[in-house]
């Protein structure tokens, strides 16, 4: 299909506001290829689809409760992830949500709930601490998922080189500073920088996290 092939975007010459989009013209095929010429500020189209052309299932096809099992669907670890107040008041909560981002830089990535309690003082430290349990730890996972006025109480653990609170006996840990901080949906997504880490030398069972169940490596 040679270049003549491309017609002309007539939204061209519109004027319209909106996010600048590449835009993609019709060519007698009916296939849909971009156009060098059609780079524009353009208005959102009313007849567009809202659904990506690529997703496999229309967004309003599922449930919250299919969309959580399908995601129960990902075994993953479980951590701890804590901070301290400048006043010294603890702040914790169990996260599955933690993964690997970047080597060089060093960054991972969790999330929390805009509901959660803990989420103001995350939003404000300096830095915070990622303890990889064990499944030795599967209790704490528990209280720390649980409401509770103190939940370090009786709870073996120390304060990191960085100042963030570190859960004794875990497999791993990642003391961490602030990346980026950014909303998204009904969570905040936590990109921290690893400033200092640890692992255990007795290498023991991981706990781990699947459709709603622990188990363990
Ligand atoms: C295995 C497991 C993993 C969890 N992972 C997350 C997570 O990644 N992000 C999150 O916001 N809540 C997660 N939660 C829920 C929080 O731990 C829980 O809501 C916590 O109690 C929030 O603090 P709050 O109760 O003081 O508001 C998880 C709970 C469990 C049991």
């Amino acid at each position: 299909m040679g270049a003549g092939a491309f017609r002309h975007n007539p939204r061209r010459r519109q004027g319209l506001a909106g996010r600048e989009i590449l835009q993609t013209v019709g060519n007698p095929d009916g296939a849909l290829l971009p156009s060098a010429l059609s780079l524009e500020r353009a208005a959102p189209r009313r007849d567009a689809s809202p659904v990506p052309k690529h997703s496999p299932r229309p967004l309003a096809a599922f449930s919250e409760r299919e969309l959580r099992d399908a995601l129960g669907e990902f075994a993953t670890g479980v951590t701890i992830i804590a901070t301290r107040s400048p006043a010294g008041e603890l702040a914790g909560f169990t996260a599955s949500s933690f993964n690997s981002v970047s080597l060089d830089p060093p960054l991972v990535v969790w999330s929390l709930s805009r509901q959660a309690s803990p989420l103001a003082a995350f939003e404000a430290c300096a830095s915070y601490g990622i303890s990889v349990l064990t499944r030795a730890q599967r209790a704490l996972a528990l209280r720390f998922a649980e409401a509770m006025p103190d939940r370090f109480t009786g709870v073996p653990h120390r304060i990191g080189t960085q100042g963030a609170p570190l859960i004794e006996g875990c497999s791993a840990w990642f003391e961490c500073r602030h990346h980026s901080v950014t909303p998204a949906g009904d969570h905040v997504l936590f990109v921290g920088e690893v400033v200092a880490l640890g692992r255990s030398d007795t290498r023991p069972p991981t706990l781990t996290f699947h459709r709603g169940s622990f188990g363990s490596t």
